[in-house]
């Protein structure tokens, strides 16, 4: 069956065949090159700057620099991102891979600009929300979309593959090297885990998208060259597995167990309803961690 049978360049839906899910559970993580077409993706790539001039909370700048480092929860606030966020190209294979629906745990747009972009250290996902959110297991999976070409000096995310198998790894809380604090994994570990597993770097063109499970270890360079490397970066949760405290603000750890509902495939291009709550401002709840149960 294929999608959008008019369009001009036609684009198979994803179900994940065996031979996916069995690289899945062996790697931890798939790549999908050119998941959305340009026409989708520029609708996504124009919205950006006027998201990243805005004073608000959620844009986290780079260390002495107004670059964006990572904008948070755009679905909230922007109809582009907010349709991106039920997409069914996106949606579906993790509904697939966790048999249940699943709810939007964090949504963010990571800048990686020209020059700028500064490194994100080698962390696993899962660790934060374990130990901050209390989240019960690594039933959240991570999803990065190319808005830009991501090519080999612009800061592609590497990834250890099969490392996800090895659970939760200690790992220390680093607030200096960026302007945004990480849960990260000493260079002894990282080493070994290397010569184990290797080095991958997904490379390709705007709208290819990998899916990779919360315990994978990550990291990325700096981008020292003169291309922005902007990429969405999405973790969806499954909604019996949701965060049981509140200790982070609800822009990053987000705190609506609402299971997503899919647009059709092709709500990039078409006009869809979708609510934006925080248009106007975050409210004053979400601001702020609290510490109470959830
Ligand atoms: C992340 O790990 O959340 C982001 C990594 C990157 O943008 O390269
Ligand atoms: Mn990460």
């Amino acid at each position: 069956m294929l999608l959008n049978p008019g369009s001009a360049q036609e684009i198979a839906p994803v179900k994940l065949n065996p031979r996916q899910t069995q690289q899945f559970e062996r790697d931890g993580y798939l790549f999908f090159p050119n998941l959305f077409r340009p026409d989708e993706i520029k609708l996504l790539v124009d919205e950006v700057p006027r998201l990243y001039a805005q004073r608000r909370p959620e844009n986290v700048r780079e260390k002495g620099s107004d670059a964006v480092r990572t904008n948070f929860a755009a679905h909230m606030y922007s109809t582009p991102f907010a349709k991106l966020a039920r997409h069914p190209r996106m949606v579906e294979p993790i509904v697939q891979l966790f048999g249940e629906e699943l709810y939007m745990h964090q949504f963010k747009i990571n800048g990686k600009m020209a020059f700028d972009g500064d490194v994100w250290q080698w962390h696993q996902d899962y660790g934060t929300w374990k130990n901050d959110d209390l989240m019960p297991d690594a039933r959240a999976m991570n999803v990065a979309i190319f808005l830009d070409e991501v090519n080999e000096f612009n800061g592609p995310l590497m990834l250890i593959p099969g490392s996800h198998k090895l659970g939760v790894i200690e790992a220390d809380h680093d607030t200096l090297t960026t302007s945004y604090p990480l849960w990260t994994i000493n260079h002894d570990t990282i080493r070994k885990l290397v010569e184990r597993g290797g080095i991958v770097a997904p490379k390709g063109p705007p709208g290819s998208m990998i899916l990779f499970h919360s315990c994978l270890v990550h990291a990325s360079t700096s981008n020292l060259s003169p291309w922005n490397r902007v990429s969405v970066y999405l973790s969806l949760c499954a909604v019996s597995n949701h965060i049981r405290r509140f200790k982070r603000p609800g822009y990053i750890a987000h705190r609506d167990f609402t299971p997503l509902k899919c647009l059709p495939d092709d709500c990039l291009l078409a006009h869809y309803d979708v609510p934006l709550p925080w248009r106007d401002a975050t409210p004053p709840e979400e601001l702020h961690g609290e510490l109470k149960a959830a």
